[in-house]
């Protein structure tokens, strides 16, 4: 294993596979075309996908390779542990009906053994298990090809698991298209194992995912059937800020080569603002706000330097998630005490170590300057008024020698400005000041959110996550009702909806207690659909045509001439002023916490969602 720069793997990963024949094609956009199943692009495959499908030839010709700029901000709450990043870069080789397994498998272990210098000791790989039984539909046979040839290749049988489709089937989540069984490689770092079960795909450490080889033998069609894509694609993917991470044996990919300018930079600015709200924070505090600002500012500078230039901070799908990385980075830098004007600064490190790679960065970057400044100006303001509203009511305090904020005020800090509950904690420490807790998490519960009159996509101000978690909620509600519909049928109907950021509360007419049977199919039904990561679709139209086309509509509710209509995938039409999450994969889970009477006829459901 030898230490090398981001730059080196790049170059490295380019110069092996173009010796084995293939193109060296430039990667794509962040933000895809023509295609609506993602907001970012989150994987090289996307820009590919006419070509693996096969209708149309690559002018490179049928063995490519490139580096792909990559955004998945499903997890972006995990961010600031040591692993998670919402922008990476993405190493691929390509096959379109060209070359197989075979050449696929045997190219990956000879770059990982000879090139990048692993010893074959230290490879454990896992493959696909297949499913169904042969003959009935939906078959789908063990990848025995691949086992033969990790064998060829000297990896002993107990190294080679063979998992089910969670772990060893790749597809772009939840959507249409080209997909199929894959082989994973993984380091074995050498560490104890966690427990008997501990094998790759553990999360504790001991195995390090770093390669995937995908066989896209097949096409999901849009009534969730895999079908012969009657082509043999490879799609590969090695993730070069874990791979360099890995190679250097930094403890962290923040750590590395990669993150150093930019965690300087941070740790420059610190002391720049108003003060150092960090005195209080302990060094794990510390350590993840910054992570978080580094791989914020990383992904936001990328998406506004994109050569596409079509998001910006915004309220709605693509431009909301733009605008929430952005919105965290600045809270979190003024708990580290960075002054306004930092966005710029990070945007220009970015830019500095990534430009000779990426020109576009260098080119747009006045524009995403400007609109840096301008949303970094505009959410300050919000903050800003909340820190005058805090040194009020701290002022109040003092002068009648109380000694605790009141939980009302550390809402309204949290639901109107912005201020994440730690941050208000943090200021009233420096003003020897406590926070009623207590009564903050009971004013949230209380906290009346969405009425169905909001208008839609209109968020409040701090846009704070607490509104986030409102909208995911929301969101399940309308799971939750399409799944009661099929489950106890049609007159199980809504009868009232409460979401705070803690639960969801779904009032419908039903003359009895739930069995354990009807809740359990109940929870299933609407983890299956978050599982299949269905788009929500919003438009507006007239009443009568979403009465027409089934929507749910609540009874005795007035609705204008004009209404919006949300559609989860066939799920799911209700009229609804939203708003809502963009497809339910990001809710995570769903979980029925209580199935109680509420009054004569009408039950009531408490229900939490895990991506809280
Ligand atoms: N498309 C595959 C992945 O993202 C290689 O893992």
């Amino acid at each position: 294993m030898k230490n090398i720069t981001a730059d080196e793997l790049r170059e490295l990963y380019l110069g092996f596979f173009k010796s084995k024949g293939h193109a060296v094609i430039p990667g794509a956009s962040v933000i895809p075309e023509n295609d609506p199943t993602v907001l970012f692009t989150t994987a090289g495959m996307h820009p590919l996908v006419p070509y693996l499908m096969g209708a149309m030839e690559h002018p490179a010709g049928t063995r490519l390779t490139d580096v792909q700029k990559c955004i998945r901000t499903g997890d972006i709450d995990a961010v600031g542990d040591p692993a998670h990043l919402t922008f990476f870069e993405m190493l691929g080789n390509w096959s379109l009906n060209d070359y197989f397994k075979k050449e696929a498998i045997t190219w990956s272990y000879e770059f990982l053994t000879t090139k990048l210098g692993f010893s074959p000791d230290q490879l454990s790989v896992t493959v696909f298990r297949g499913e169904g039984k042969e003959g009935e539909d939906g078959y789908i046979p063990a990848d025995e090809e691949a086992v033969e040839i990790w064998k060829g290749l000297g990896i002993p049988d107990e190294r080679i698991y063979r998992l089910p489709r969670e772990d060893n089937w790749w597809g772009p989540a939840g959507t249409t298209g080209p997909c199929g069984p894959d082989t994973e490689m993984f380091i074995d770092t050498g560490k104890e194992k966690c427990g008997p079960d501990c094998r790759p795909g553990c999360h504790c450490g001991k195995y390090i995912e770093i390669w995937n080889d995908v066989f896209m033998q097949y096409n999901k069609t849009e009534d969730g059937k895999f079908v012969p894509l009657g082509r043999h694609n490879v799609d590969t993917g090695m993730g070069v800020e874990r791979t360099v991470c890995m190679m250097s044996g930094a403890p962290t990919v923040y750590d590395t080569e990669i993150f150093a300018p930019i965690m300087e930079a941070i740790d420059a600015l610190r002391g720049t603002g108003n003060g150092d709200m960090a005195a209080g924070l302990d060094a794990d505090e510390i350590l993840r706000a910054r992570r978080i600002i580094a791989d914020h500012m990383r992904t936001a500078t990328f998406i506004l330097c994109d050569p596409k230039g079509s998001v910006k901070p915004g309220n709605v799908g693509a431009n909301y998630v733009l605008r929430r990385l952005i919105r965290r980075a600045v809270r979190y830098a003024r708990m580290l005490g960075i002054g306004e004007g930092f966005t710029v600064k990070l945007a220009e490190t970015v830019c500095e170590k990534y430009k000779h790679v990426y020109p576009e960065l260098a080119e747009n970057l006045a524009q995403c300057r400007l609109d840096l400044v301008a949303e970094e100006k505009r959410f300050n303001a919000t903050l800003d008024k909340g820190e005058a509203m805090y040194k009020k009511v701290s002022e109040q305090l003092k002068a009648h020698s109380q000694t605790k904020i009141s939980g009302k005020t550390a809402f309204k800090l949290y639901d109107t400005f912005g201020f994440p509950l730690e941050m208000t904690i943090e200021m009233a420490k420096k003003d020897s000041l406590e926070v009623d807790v207590k009564g903050f998490e009971e004013a949230n519960r209380k906290h009346q959110e969405l009425s169905r009159t909001t208008s839609a996509g209109s968020f409040k101000a701090g846009l704070q996550d607490n509104s986030e978690v409102v909208t995911r909620m929301h969101t399940a509600t309308h799971l939750l009702h399409a799944a009661l519909h099929q489950v106890l049928g049609p007159t199980a109907n809504q009868k009232g909806s409460n979401i705070t950021a803690e639960r969801l509360r779904f009032d419908f007419t039903w003359p009895e207690p739930m069995t354990a049977e009807q809740k359990a199919e109940v929870e299933k039904l609407v983890n299956s659909w978050i599982e299949e990561g269905i788009e929500v679709e919003k438009k507006t139209t007239s009443v009568e045509e979403a009465k027409a086309e089934g929507a749910m509509a609540l009874f005795g509710a007035k609705y204008g001439e004009m209404v919006t209509l949300y559609s989860i995938g066939g799920v799911s039409k209700e009229i609804c002023c939203g708003p809502h999450v963009s497809n339910t994969k990001e809710l995570g889970g769903f979980k029925i916490l209580k199935e109680q009477s509420s009054s004569a006829g009408v039950r009531r459901i408490k229900a939490v969602i895990t991506n809280m």
